[in-house]
């Protein structure tokens, strides 16, 4: 990778150059005006730290546990749809790049590389996300996929079922397979490596879904396919069968609300993610930082608590422990990252965002994350500081 890379954003303006328009605005994009896209990282800024010195900084620690696993530090990567069309293969890239850092990798059900792919490559245990679909026989098996490839969490979006319109997919004409049109041909030819990486490997359609749907070849583009497969009519009573069907450790995503956040913690699910889908469902929801502590507050004695959007630096993720968070999750950051530079990328992506935790966290005046509180916020338009407590 050209030198030298030093943030997220590098990253991502190098992914901006090498992947084809169609995939980078998939993963760029927020819905309609995209004002909470916006809001997810706006408001991380607002929040301001705790400058403390004369601390003893050495011998420093980033170790945690989510759900009682170690972890290398307080970060997963998010479940992201379409990785493997950011770079060929791109989910099994991803997760050895997690792999190598000690942190989690979720493997979302609108992947390209399928739960067997990523298991026969990885000796890690992974995350499995799932979308609930309209056909409950698929979703049974694919709970019963994810239970056979030793997923050591279910993580199960809520906030999905029906499509938040994202302008750009519709004017791109998003597929995957991309179709070839004549200006999707163009920009592609643009992209000489992403095109060497797709010719050379078969993970190419959606790898959990096609061939275990019946009527599903590939896709005509996303809206319409996920409008006619997502269902609609999900509830709280599909979140038991589902928890029964799986028995292990279950993760609730897309919580933004504390009054959901009640409900999440009454289906005795182990964690919930604060998360607005990066911005991309309901636009004109609030930021996912903003709510972080109040429903930390109501069900963190409950559950474990993570967060989501908006994430692209160690700071955000200090801030989110600091509120209460027991793990932040990256989604676009580490796309960026393996747009950019493939395994390399995200590990590279890791390597930053992992140094400027550390860093904060000792400028904070802090040895040892498990002692990262609200005492190290220095004012918080969201909600409580060091001083209110
Ligand atoms: C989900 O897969 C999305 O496109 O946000």
């Amino acid at each position: 990778m050209p030198s030298p890379i030093t943030n997220v954003e590098d990253l991502r303006i190098l992914a901006q150059r090498r992947v084809p328009r169609m995939f980078y605005d998939y993963a760029d994009s927020g819905a309609w005006t995209e004002s909470t896209y916006r809001a997810n990282t706006s408001d991380f800024a607002r929040i301001k730290l705790r400058q403390r010195v004369a601390v003893d900084m050495r011998n420093r620690t980033l170790e945690t546990t989510m759900l009682g696993q170690s972890y290398k530090m307080p970060l997963a990567l998010a479940p992201t749809g379409l990785t493997g069309m950011q770079h060929a293969d791109g989910e099994i890239l991803a997760a050895r790049a997690a792999a190598r850092h000690g942190v989690p990798f979720t493997l979302s059900t609108m992947s390209i590389c399928s739960i067997e792919d990523l298991a026969e490559d990885s000796s890690s245990p992974f995350w499995f996300q799932l979308y609930v679909m309209k056909d409950r026989d698929f979703i049974g098996r694919l709970i019963d996929r994810a239970k056979a490839a030793k997923c050591s969490a279910l993580v199960l979006t809520l906030d999905l079922q029906i499509i938040g319109q994202r302008h750009k997919d519709i004017k791109n004409g998003l597929s995957a397979p991309p179709k070839l049109t004549i200006p999707n041909i163009i920009n592609m030819m643009t992209k000489p490596r992403w095109c060497l990486g797709m010719l050379g490997t078969k993970r190419r359609g959606f790898g959990n879904i096609v061939g275990h749907v019946k009527g599903v070849s590939d896709m005509k583009n996303l809206s319409a396919w996920t409008a006619e497969q997502f269902d609609p009519a999900l509830n709280w009573s599909d979140v038991a069968w589902i928890k029964e069907r799986w028995g292990g450790k279950l993760i609730l995503k897309g919580i933004l609300d504390v009054e959901d956040a009640r409900m999440a913690a009454k289906t005795g699910a182990d964690a919930i993610i604060v998360s607005n889908h990066g911005g991309r469902q309901l636009d004109g929801a609030p930021s996912s930082i903003s709510l972080l502590h109040e429903i930390v507050q109501e069900v963190g004695d409950r559950m474990e608590v993570y967060i989501d959007g908006g994430i692209r630096s160690g700071q955000d993720v200090l801030k989110s422990v600091a509120l209460g968070a027991r793990g932040a999750f990256i989604g676009r950051a580490f796309l960026y990252g393996l747009g950019a530079g493939g395994e390399q990328g995200v590990v590279t992506c890791l390597d930053i965002v992992r140094k400027e935790l550390d860093v904060t966290m000792a400028l904070c005046g802090r040895r040892d994350i498990a002692t990262v509180d609200r005492d190290i916020i220095a004012e918080n338009p969201f909600g409580p500081t060091y001083r209110d407590q």
